[in-house]
């Protein structure tokens, strides 16, 4: 399409003009990714805004991941290219929320997934991604109780991982929640010899582990790893179906299968290649957090980047 390539062209001009890097998830846009200076799971995004250089991050996600890049990099512009971009997990929990479970467990530590608010992680001792959350809670100091919030399925993956008992925020990706038990095996069936790339963010993961305890789940990152390593051709890819744009890239010469191509995150996809034109062209809109908040968030996220 001409008008593609011209904003194609418009990027790549704007791009050096502003001196601006754009960092994208592994659930965007296939022509979002295809764009991207980097293309990642939560915790390399994590890692890829922390080490930036550029004036300005541009960043093709949703809001909780902007306001990591934000509270990284407080002197660089962030910029989110629509702020409805938002995230159903991190709408499940509320800094009130877990004030409230510090104060019925005082000496307590809370363990938040990265995808929060910053005021949610302004009341955190660590944060984790479902690449490290394993690692994190493995190194918490034993006999403390310790909250999870807010997903309860990787949650549910991390008590079983680490056997260590933990109260769990009753929250779920609406997208993840909804992929069933039953679309996995629909497609067992249709590719008996596919294997399965399963992010524990899913509510099929908590059934399907029962049945097959030697399973491994992978957060996004993981699933573009294990692919390269296993012996299997095929892979039924249990998450958002970004991910498969992602892994054909990265991996080809293998076939990979959306679990359901209704496991689609609305939000990711409200990121389109104009509006990364018009965010660079504007400088808006940006995402930017108090710096009463932002100095109690750095300190989970960098103890997250510290361990895992
Ligand atoms: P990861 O990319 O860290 O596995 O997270 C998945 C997700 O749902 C991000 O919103
Ligand atoms: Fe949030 Fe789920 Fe979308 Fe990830 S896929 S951004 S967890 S709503």
């Amino acid at each position: 399409l001409p008008d593609e390539s011209q904003i194609r062209a418009d990027i790549e001009r704007l791009r050096k003009e502003k001196n601006a890097v754009i960092i994208a998830h592994n659930y965007q846009r296939p022509e979002v990714q295809g764009i991207a200076d980097y293309v990642g799971d939560s915790l390399g995004l994590s890692r890829q805004a922390a080490k930036t250089d550029a004036d300005v991050i541009v960043f093709a996600g949703v809001h909780f991941m902007a306001e990591t890049a934000a509270i990284l990099n407080p002197d660089k512009t962030v910029l989110l290219p629509d702020l409805r971009a938002g995230c159903s997990l991190a709408d499940t929990v509320t800094a009130q929320g877990i004030r409230d479970w510090k104060t019925q467990n005082p000496g307590g530590l809370v363990v938040t997934y990265v995808n929060t608010t910053a005021d949610v992680k302004a009341e955190s001792d660590y944060c984790c991604t479902s690449g490290n959350a394993v690692q994190i809670v493995q190194n918490l100091p034993a006999d403390v109780p310790v909250l999870f919030a807010p997903d309860r399925f990787l949650a549910a993956h991390v008590i079983r991982e680490t056997g260590r008992a933990m109260d769990v925020w009753d929250g779920a990706c609406h997208v993840h929640e909804a992929i069933r038990p039953e679309d996995v095996q629909d497609q067992q069936a249709a590719y008996p010899d596919a294997e399965l790339l399963i992010h524990p963010e899913c509510g099929c993961s908590t059934k399907i582990l029962g049945a097959l305890p030697e399973l491994q789940l992978y957060s996004t990152e993981g699933m573009v790893h294990r692919a390269r390593e296993s012996a299997a051709q095929e892979f039924i890819v249990v998450t958002e179906t970004g991910m498969v744009t992602r892994l054909e890239h990265d991996v080809p010469g293998k076939t990979f299968i959306p679990v359901s191509r209704t496991a689609c995150c609305e939000y990711m996809k409200m990121i389109t290649l104009e509006n990364i034109r018009d965010a660079l062209e504007n400088l808006q809109p940006r995402v930017t957090v108090p710096a009463d908040i932002r100095e109690k968030a750095l300190v989970p996220i960098e103890r997250m980047l510290a361990i895992g």
